[in-house]
């Protein structure tokens, strides 16, 4: 890990600690919490501030990690491809494009988050497999890829169109400070900066893609590979972009954080802007309306931008335009502003995939104090401090049984044994009756072969 040379001055007086609220202090450049006696790094010249910050540091250098061991697999995968197909072949110089791309990608993922994992610290794909620390493609540095690119090469017409429903909903407010919360690639608070040059504006998310913005913003050019979902052409495959700005907006700073958990004093915002933020957050909205509340200050804004598509796993939650407004309203809102509109989404000029989406902008202004959510609590502390027992759940019994007997048949692979063998002697052990084994065997084998057999993209 780097520390940064960015000083977090402009905003420190905005800062509170994650864990405590209380003030932090800001001593050569180094936050901390005389409160909690913790020190707060800071990430590529951006301030990691989450409740446990070297626990969140370790989380995302294994998630890294495994992302650039996933790389690695692809390249090989490709490279055996390679080897399949005719020099000189349409497929050789599109394989070839695609294996440039992955180890291009790989060297650029390995600079920006050079920060936060250091050099010599990969484990092997499989550790991370068995350990399940791959995330699913929604939890990944690299889930937002396409945001990256439209946000800073090719989506001129759709962030075009972004901030101006965004400047919409945020009509006729004072000035002041401005957060966006889940700001992801970062564009949006970079043209909000650029905008309105006098508001100090304030770019959160908890994924470290933020830090190229960061890097885009203190005026580097970052490479990065794009590869499309559907390629237009042979060359689209894997497209090198160098991602960069003229202009730099000097009031525009970052924090790595938990939105959840967002490391500001009360009442200090005078603008809250979620874009495409409430409906994928794990916080139900009314919790989350709440904490947006006690972010803003009276009269301040908050300002609601995406398709307002919930994924929560409770329907309840999965809430329709009118039941967010009646929501907002019972958190402390007044609505003022809805306006829908259509808008092109990730359409990028190399891919054959693009849609268009029907957004929706809510400017809702704070017209009480609500009371506070409790501390947001993302893992129990067995887990993040790892000091304390991990509990035996039920869930943990089932899942070690099923482990030890997907491990046994595992193990009896051995090039030899057919299904009714491997079944025979899971009978012997009395671990299943030879009939339901047979069939249980067969089923796990079709699950694993095809998983080895599915499209890595
Ligand atoms: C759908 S993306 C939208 C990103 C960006 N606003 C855009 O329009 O491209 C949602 C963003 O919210 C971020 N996010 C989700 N939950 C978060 C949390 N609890 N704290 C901070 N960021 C969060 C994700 O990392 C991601 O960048």
């Amino acid at each position: 890990m780097t520390d940064g040379n960015d000083s977090p001055a402009p905003i420190a007086h905005l800062l509170a600690c994650p864990r405590c609220d209380g003030r932090l202090q800001l001593d050569e450049e180094r936050l901390s919490c005389p409160a909690c006696t913790m020190q707060f790094p800071s990430v590529g010249r951006v301030p990691w501030l989450f409740a446990e910050p070297h626990a969140t540091l370790g989380e995302w250098r294994v998630r890294i990690d495994a992302e650039l061991a996933d790389l690695v697999r692809r390249a090989a995968d490709v490279q055996s491809a390679i080897a399949r197909c005719e020099r000189g072949s349409t497929a050789h110089r599109r394989l070839s494009l695609l294996l440039r791309g992955y180890q291009g990608q790989h060297a650029a993922v390995t600079d920006l988050m050079a920060p936060i994992r250091p050099p010599n610290l990969e484990a092997p794909l499989a550790a991370h497999l068995a350990l399940r620390t791959r995330l699913p493609p929604s939890q990944g540095l690299m889930s937002y890829q396409a945001n990256l690119h439209r946000d800073w090469a090719w989506g001129t017409d759709e962030n075009r169109a972004s901030i101006a429903l965004v400047h919409g909903a945020m009509t006729n407010v004072p000035d002041g400070p401005l957060l966006v919360q889940g700001a992801g690639a970062g564009r949006l608070a970079y043209d909000i900066a650029c905008a309105r040059p006098q508001t100090t504006v304030v770019a959160l998310d908890f994924n470290p893609l933020l830090l190229v913005a960061a890097r885009i913003n203190a005026g580097a050019a970052i490479t990065q590979w794009e590869f499309p979902l559907a390629p237009r052409t042979v060359d689209d495959v894997a497209v090198e972009r160098r991602l960069r700005v003229e202009q730099q907006a000097d009031n525009l700073h970052f924090v790595l954080a938990d939105a959840l958990r967002a490391p500001f004093h009360a009442a200090q915002f005078t603008v809250v802007v979620t874009p495409w933020f409430v409906d994928v957050v794990s916080e139900d909205l009314a919790t989350l309306a709440r904490r947006i509340n006690r972010l803003l200050a009276t009269n301040g804004r908050w300002v609601i931008f995406g398709s307002l598509a919930f994924e929560h796993a409770d329907p309840l939650e999965r809430r329709s335009l009118p039941e967010v407004e009646d929501c907002i309203r019972e958190s402390g809102f007044d609505v003022v502003t809805v306006t829908e509109a259509e808008i092109p989404y990730l359409q990028s000029p190399a891919s054959r995939h693009g849609r268009v989406e029907r957004v929706v902008a809510i400017g809702a202004t704070k017209v009480r104090d609500v009371p506070s959510p409790p501390r947001h609590v993302a893992l129990p502390d067995w887990l993040t401090l790892g000091n304390a027992p991990v509990p035996l759940l039920e869930s943990f019994k089932l899942q070690a049984m099923t482990t030890r007997i997907y491990a046994f048949v595992m193990a009896m692979i051995d090039g030899r044994r057919s299904v009714k063998d491997m079944a025979r002697l899971m009978d012997e052990r009395k671990l299943m009756p030879r009939d339901e084994a047979e069939a249980a065997i067969r089923g796990f084998l079709i699950k694993m072969f095809d998983e080895a057999n599915a499209p890595r993209r």
